[in-house]
């Protein structure tokens, strides 16, 4: 269509791992030759002033895609903030039509991590058909919607939670685990059934610098295991790259080819 994606991300606040996500989220954008911008706002922005920057970003036909990295401080409602981000724009896919999409099947943007999980479990090349899949975490950016997106591959899909009885026996069950609850090395070797596939969504600063939510270990056990760092999150920012262009594509009646 003759011009670059654009895409803008939208930082709240002085949180020094955001600003980390951020900064590498906006690289990522210009090294692949897109549009990037970054908006950094005093973490006392009030909601109207941030409707606004949305509302502005939603009209500018330079931008195909937005994003308001979370969490927001306190004080700001994020659920309205996302609400209002124009849901052909939303390239987290966070957006309640973007989310109803995802839950009925049909086309639409998905959250970019759990794209991200699905296309590492696509690139194994085994069908995804009928597999036993366990989720580890039940949160609106990973849980949730990676669970949809393997319901809807045909996995046959539990959900597992801080309340879930037993968790060793359902994760023994699973062909592929994800594990996204946060708590560092959570996930212990002897539960894994043998050559199973562990994609390690977890991002836990602990005193030796970053470690998943799997324990080493379980590389002994399973027949596929993601890296932390290095694995799971060069994945989200790839998929935040490809949902931009697949905005922009749909923006321009351009056909997305990926
Ligand atoms: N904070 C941590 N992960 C994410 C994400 O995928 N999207 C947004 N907007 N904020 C995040």
């Amino acid at each position: 269509a003759g011009r670059p994606a654009g895409l803008s991300v939208v930082l709240v606040g002085d949180d020094p791992a955001s600003a980390v996500y951020v900064r590498s989220k906006g690289k990522a954008t210009r090294a692949a030759g897109m549009h990037g911008v970054e908006h950094v706002l005093p973490a006392d922005t009030t909601q109207p002033a941030l409707m606004t920057l949305v509302d502005r970003l939603n009209a500018d036909p330079a931008i195909d895609g937005i994003l308001v990295q979370l969490p927001l401080p306190r004080h700001l409602d994020e659920w309205a903030v996302v609400s209002r981000i124009d849901p052909d724009k939303d390239v987290d896919g966070l957006h309640p039509v973007n989310v109803g999409r995802l839950a009925n099947g049909v086309p639409g943007l998905r959250p970019c991590t759990p794209l991200g999980s699905l296309l590492l479990l696509e690139g194994l090349g085994a069908p995804l058909a009928g597999q036993e899949a366990v989720v580890l975490g039940r949160s609106q950016l990973v849980g949730r919607p990676v669970a949809q997106l393997l319901v809807n591959a045909n996995c046959t899909v539990t959900v597992a939670h801080s309340r879930t009885r037993d968790v060793a026996a359902h994760v023994g069950r699973a062909d592929i685990v994800i594990a996204a609850v946060g708590i560092p090395g959570f996930v212990k070797a002897d539960w894994v059934k043998p050559g199973a596939t562990v994609i390690d969504v977890g991002i836990n600063r602990v005193a030796g610098g970053l470690v998943g939510d799997v324990d080493p270990a379980v590389a002994e056990v399973a027949g596929a295991l993601t890296p932390v760092p290095g694995g799971v999150g060069p994945m989200t920012i790839a998929c935040l790259l490809r949902n931009t262009l697949e905005a922009a594509c749909r923006r321009e009646g351009v056909a997305f080819g990926l």
